[in-house]
C-alpha cells in the first residue's frame, strides 16, 4: 500500500490486514514504555488546512510511538497566508525530505492531487465531505474489540444517525462497516441526506424511534453547522427532539448495544445525554484506539518488512 486516501482504495483485505495490525499496536500501547523503533529515520508531516484536535494529535502520537520524526504544519501560521499555492507548499515541505503526508483539507480530492506532486505517501485525514478513512478503520476496530467480533460483522445492525449529507465520516464508515458484513441503516431527515444514495449499501429511516431498540451499534454524527449554508432543520431543539440521543431513547437501547460518536460532540444537540453515564458508550475507546490504528496505517505504509513491530522497545 502506497497511500491511504479512501476506504475503497484500501479494499476489504487491506482493511482486515490493518485491523489485525492494530491489535499488535494496541499491545505496544499497553506496555509501560509504549514505543518501538519501527519507523526510525522516517519523517511524517501533518498538513492540516482545517481545524482538528483529536485527529492531528492522534497521528502525531502514533508517529512518535513508532519513533518517526514528525513535522506539523498549521495553516494559520504558514506562508499560505502570504498567498503560497497548495502545490508550492507541498513541494517546499517535500524538499525537506518527507516520507508521509497526513492531510486534512476542506476540499474533496486534495489528497489525490497531493499524491501527484510528491513521491511521499499520502494519508487522507479528512477531505471536505468526502472521506475520512482512518476514522472508519478505528471505528471498525472499536466495534470489533468491544463486541468481540474478530471474524467480521455478519448479522450486525448498525445505525448511523444525523447529518449524513455533510459527513465524510459517514461516507467512509458505510463502506467499511458494510465490507465487513454489517447491515446499515441511515437515520436522518430528508434535508440531511445526500441528494442520491444510489449504490450505497444502506436502508434509510426517518424516525430514530423505529429502530433504536433493535440496533447493535448506534453511531451518532455531529451536526456540521460550519458546512451548512441554509437552514436544513427547523431548529436545533426540534432536531434533538426528533433525532437526538435523549435519556428516554438511551433507555430503549439493547443492553449490549454500543454508542459511538467521532467527536467533537455537540452536547445537548445530537448527544442529549452524558455519554459518561451510558454503559454502552465507547466514545473514549474510539479515541484510544485511534492511536493504535494510525500506528498500523503508518507502519503499513512506511515500515520495512524487517522492522518487527513486536520487538523490544527502545
Ligand atoms: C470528524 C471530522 O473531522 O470529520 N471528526 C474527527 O475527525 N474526529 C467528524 C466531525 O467533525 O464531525
Amino acid at each position: 500500500m502506497k497511500h491511504l486516501r479512501s476506504i475503497d482504495e484500501l479494499g476489504v483485505d487491506g482493511l482486515r490486514r490493518l485491523l489485525d495490525l492494530s491489535d499488535h499496536m494496541a499491545e505496544i500501547n499497553r506496555r509501560p514504555v509504549p514505543k518501538v523503533p519501527a519507523l526510525r529515520n522516517k519523517t511524517v508531516v501533518s498538513l492540516f488546512f482545517e481545524d482538528s484536535t483529536r485527529t492531528r494529535l492522534s497521528f502525531e502520537t502514533a508517529a512518535k510511538r513508532l519513533s518517526a520524526d514528525t513535522m506539523s504544519f498549521s495553516v494559520g501560521t504558514s506562508s499560505v497566508n502570504k498567498g503560497e499555492s497548495l502545490r508550492d507548499t507541498i513541494e517546499t515541505v517535500a524538499a525537506m525530505g518527507v516520507d508521509a503526508f497526513v492531510v486534512r483539507h476542506k476540499s474533496s480530492g486534495v489528497p489525490w492531487q497531493i499524491s501527484r506532486w510528491t513521491e511521499a505517501s499520502v494519508v487522507n485525514a479528512g477531505d471536505g465531505w468526502h472521506e475520512h478513512p482512518t476514522q472508519a478503520i478505528l471505528d471498525c476496530y472499536t466495534v470489533r474489540t468491544a463486541l468481540n467480533r474478530p471474524e467480521g460483522f455478519d448479522g450486525m445492525h448498525i445505525a448511523i444517525v444525523g447529518d449524513i449529507k455533510h459527513s465524510r465520516v459517514a461516507r467512509s464508515n458505510v463502506w467499511a462497516f458494510a465490507s465487513l458484513g454489517a447491515r446499515i441503516t441511515l437515520v436522518a431527515p430528508h434535508t440531511l441526506l445526500p441528494p442520491s444514495l444510489e449504490g450505497w449499501p444502506v436502508d434509510v429511516v426517518h424516525n430514530i424511534d423505529d429502530i433504536i431498540d433493535r440496533v447493535d451499534v448506534l453511531y451518532m454524527l455531529r451536526m456540521q453547522r460550519e458546512r451548512m449554508h441554509e437552514a436544513l432543520v427547523p431548529s436545533l431543539r426540534e432536531y434533538t427532539a426528533q433525532f437526538g440521543l435523549t435519556p428516554g431513547r438511551a433507555d430503549r437501547l439493547q443492553s449490549h448495544a454500543l454508542v459511538m460518536h467521532p467527536g467533537p460532540m455537540n452536547r445537548g444537540v445530537e448527544m442529549a445525554v452524558d455519554p459518561g453515564e451510558l454503559p454502552g458508550s465507547v466514545i473514549t475507546q474510539q479515541v484510544t484506539n485511534g492511536v493504535s490504528v494510525r500506528m498500523a496505517v503508518l507502519f503499513d505504509l512506511l515500515g520495512s518488512g524487517s522492522a518487527l513491530v513486536g520487538e523490544a522497545s527502545s
